[in-house]
């Protein structure tokens, strides 16, 4: 089984995953966790390149293209052979992730980044997608005080409130959409 959790930045994703994984675990699963973008060596080193507040110029193109080549690295040296060989995927963020924040965010649009996720992943879509529903203003706000604290705030936080209110309705759509996933 493939499961993806999808969310705002600050919506407690990575909390609610870690709380699932060690529930799994307890029952015996045979688990694997990664996060998106990364979670190979070649996608850490992408991860870098699209969390550099210095990348201003980065068009929305080679951001949707960054993801995926990191998305697919992921998914056919990790996610595909841990799933062949019987085993649970959890993804923290996935395909969803590019249509809401490249699709919508960045109005590249759906019709146009589908495709794109489709070529990265051979197809590979999670059996389960648990999405935490948090408005983009509670969100920003959790990742500002995180800030405060310390927390990395990257490129992506970054962005102004108008683009996490689109990539907020994205999630909406995406979540009509998605049908018994
Ligand atoms: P991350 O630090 O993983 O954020 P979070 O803890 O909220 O998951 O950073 C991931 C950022 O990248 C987040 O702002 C969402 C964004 N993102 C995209 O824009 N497109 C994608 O395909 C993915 C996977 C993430």
């Amino acid at each position: 089984m493939f499961i993806s959790f999808e969310g705002m930045d600050g919506s407690g994703k990575t909390t609610q995953v870690s709380r699932v994984i060690s529930e799994l675990r307890s029952h015996g699963h045979n688990l694997l966790v990664t996060r998106e973008p990364g979670g190979t060596e070649v996608g850490e080193q992408i991860r870098t390149i699209l969390m550099d507040k210095a990348n201003t110029a980065m068009t929305a193109r080679a951001e949707l293209l960054l993801f995926c080549a990191s998305r697919a690295q992921l998914v056919s040296s990790v996610i595909r052979p841990h799933l062949e060989s019987g085993g649970v995927v959890i993804c923290d963020r996935y395909i969803d992730s590019s249509l809401a924040y490249q699709g919508y965010g960045h109005g590249l649009g759906a019709e146009a980044v589908s495709p794109v996720l489709d070529f990265a992943t051979g197809g590979l879509v999670p059996d389960l997608t648990v999405y935490l529903d948090i408005s983009p203003e509670e969100g920003l706000h959790r990742r500002a005080q995180a800030a405060l604290k310390g927390e990395e705030f990257t490129r992506l936080d970054a962005m102004a409130t108008e683009f996490h209110q689109r990539v907020y309705a994205g999630y909406a759509e995406i979540g009509r959409r998605a049908g018994r996933r």
